[in-house]
């Protein structure tokens, strides 16, 4: 049975800085980071190394404190903080938020994954139809319609759903093909198979835990390799790719290929896989904080 092929070597998909974002600087397990106009400490475990920088260098906009549980805790700020400011990658343009996640509100590592879809998007040389699962904000899924995708955007959250459409608008990308679906990830694929629709790529970033809007419990390790088998399913016959992002503290990339390689049995093509990597400004000290495996026809 034909299989797609492993690539043998793992990529290491690096972000370095842009205008709107940079790593300035990490160690002591934190990072000391750049949004926009404001600098932004947030604890890294993995940053086992010592800071570079003074600690008056340190003195950021902006710290988090970790309460302990998961990624929960609360941001400190020295000067006063806005709900929202604009960035920009590219050409989409998204609200930068301080969320009780420890995040703002997008993932600077995804750049890796914005890139590669970008062009995989504007080399297909016909206009694509994408599906984008667990979609959250949607830098992804505006970084694909800004390449001329049609775009159906899946997320569980409501409120992720308003705030990806809020940066549409920002985009000036709101007049753009995309359909904003909140709904389950494994529901809205179930029903998408039944009405044989296909896609020419998919994109999905499942989270190690979460709910749908009904309360529906999603567990990576319990539901991916469903998922996967729909997903398979939705692809068309001349399907472009499917990329696969995992935050999971015990999955590989490796392993993620393999995952994929599987659901694909029956189409050739090529798997590479690795891990999305966030370096300093000065590009040789980093943290990689998610791996993938990316499907190609
Ligand atoms: C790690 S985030 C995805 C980040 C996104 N790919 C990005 O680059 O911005 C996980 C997302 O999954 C959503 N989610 C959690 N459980 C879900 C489910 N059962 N169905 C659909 N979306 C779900 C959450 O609301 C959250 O937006």
């Amino acid at each position: 049975m034909v299989r797609p092929t492993i690539q043998s070597v793992p990529t290491v998909a690096r972000t370095t800085a842009w205008a709107d974002y940079g790593l300035i600087d990490s160690g002591a397990g934190r990072k000391l980071e750049r949004y926009g106009r404001f600098t932004v400490v947030r604890p890294e475990p993995q940053c086992l190394w010592p800071p570079r920088l003074s600690e008056d260098a340190w003195k950021a906009d902006a710290v988090f404190d970790p309460s302990g549980e998961e990624d929960q805790g609360r941001w400190r700020f020295s000067k006063p903080a806005p709900e929202t400011w604009p960035l920009k990658w590219r050409e989409v343009s998204f609200h930068g938020r301080f969320t009780a996640f420890r995040h703002l509100a997008f993932f600077p590592e995804q750049a890796g994954n914005w890139e590669w879809l970008d062009a995989r998007v504007r080399g297909a040389g016909r206009p694509l139809k994408i599906l984008n699962l667990f979609g959250y904000t949607g830098v992804a899924t505006l970084a694909c319609a800004a390449a001329g995708a049609e775009v159906t955007h899946v997320d569980a959250s409501k409120k992720a759903i308003g705030w990806a459409r809020e940066n549409a608008a920002l985009s000036k990308l709101d007049d753009r093909p995309v359909r904003w679906i909140c709904e389950d990830a494994r529901r809205y694929a179930a029903r998408e198979v039944k009405r044989g629709n296909l896609y020419d790529g998919i994109i999905l970033d499942p989270p190690k835990y979460g709910r749908g809007p009904e309360g529906e419990v999603w567990k990576l390790y319990d539901d991916l390799p469903g998922l996967m088998a729909q997903c398979a399913q939705l692809l068309s016959k001349d399907a472009s790719f499917l990329l696969l992002n995992a935050y999971a503290e015990r999955i590989s990339g490796v392993a993620l290929a393999t995952l994929l390689a599987d659901a694909l049995e029956g189409r050739a093509g090529t798997i590479d896989w690795g891990e999305l990597a966030l370096m300093e400004e000065t590009d040789d000290r980093g943290v990689g904080l998610s791996f993938f495996a990316r499907w190609t026809s």
